[in-house]
């Protein structure tokens, strides 16, 4: 595969397998390839046919590094993820030049807890913000929130503690709630078990983490089921908070996977 004028041709050089329908890689990247915490880049895949598919992928890997990482689904018989899930290491991905989205922490103004609300793989924008300083230092709290079907599909899990002992960050580390939601599996006792919707409406998340969520304070993320997304939206936008718009500063951004 060569490279074009949209495009580069990346190499994986690492691949990570959480659960038979979850999996990360990094890839190279080039050096003019840039983007904010938040963003995705959209990847290219051969088919069988010798055709290019294109799909959306937020980057999970900070803008400082020197690699790409990407967290992914397995969709059965998905034209991307059949395909993708299938590439070894030193295989090709491509990688369009442009950076797209914006669910980046650039889209508030002065808030005092940021809430990262996520949903499967839309965990991966989230892990890319963290890694920045800046929000550690703006906010007063970061509340990450990732829901999960089963209790292994609690990916970065250990990536998530890590904060905690990494001097670059340790300052700043206990602003950091990490809250685990597990949904399928009411065994699951260190996670919470309801949806976010749920556990949103009945107070038990504000609760649990000991900080309300209002227009004032809070700042909102939402990632991943497109369902989620709409329904958490609208119960806080029924609560006062506004979607934050370019030009008119407001307490949401949202970003569907599909
Ligand atoms: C802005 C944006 C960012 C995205 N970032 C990621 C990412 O970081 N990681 C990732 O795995 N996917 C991400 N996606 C989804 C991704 O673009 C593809 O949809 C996914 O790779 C599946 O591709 P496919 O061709 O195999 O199946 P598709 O034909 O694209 O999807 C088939 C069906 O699979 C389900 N599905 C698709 N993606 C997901 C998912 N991520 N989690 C659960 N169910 C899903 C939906 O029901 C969808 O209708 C993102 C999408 C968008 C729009
Ligand atoms: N995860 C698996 O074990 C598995 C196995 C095989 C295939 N798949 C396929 O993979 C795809 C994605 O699976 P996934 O588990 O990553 O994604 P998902 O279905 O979006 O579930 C991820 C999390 O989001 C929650 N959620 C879903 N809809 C919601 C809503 N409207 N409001 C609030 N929370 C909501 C789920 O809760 P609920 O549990 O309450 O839905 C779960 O905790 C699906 O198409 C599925 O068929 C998944």
């Amino acid at each position: 595969m060569k490279a074009s004028d949209k495009y580069t041709v990346e190499t994986i050089t690492e691949i990570r397998t959480w659960a038979s329908n979850l999996f990360s890689f990094k890839t190279t990247r080039s050096q003019s390839y840039r983007f904010i915490a938040g963003q995705f880049a959209r990847l290219g895949v051969e088919d069988d046919n010798g055709d290019l598919v294109w799909r959306a992928y937020s980057i999970c890997s900070a803008p400082y590094d020197d690699f790409l990482e990407f967290y992914s689904i397995v969709v059965s018989d998905g034209a991307f993820t059949s395909r993708l899930s299938q590439l070894k290491v030193g295989d090709p991905v491509l990688v369009e030049k442009r950076n797209y989205g914006y669910l980046t922490t650039d889209r508030f103004e002065c808030g005092r807890d940021l809430w990262l609300l996520s949903t499967g793989t839309g965990l991966a924008p989230f892990l890319s913000i963290l890694q920045e300083f800046d929000p550690w230092e703006q906010y007063e709290n970061i509340v990450l929130v990732h829901s999960v079907r089963y209790r292994h599909e609690l990916a970065y899990e250990e990536f998530i503690h890590s904060f905690q002992e990494n001097e670059l960050f340790a300052e700043h580390a206990h602003k950091l709630k990490y809250v685990q939601v597990v949904t399928r599996d009411q065994a699951a006792r260190s996670a919470l078990n309801g949806r976010i919707t749920h556990l949103l409406s009945n107070g038990e998340l504000e609760a649990h983490v000991g900080l309300p969520i209002d227009q004032e304070r809070s700042r909102v993320m939402i990632c991943g089921n497109p369902d989620m997304v709409q329904e958490t939206r609208d119960l806080l936008t029924g609560r006062g908070l506004t979607l934050s718009l370019r030009g008119k500063p407001g307490n949401l951004a949202v970003e569907n996977y599909w």
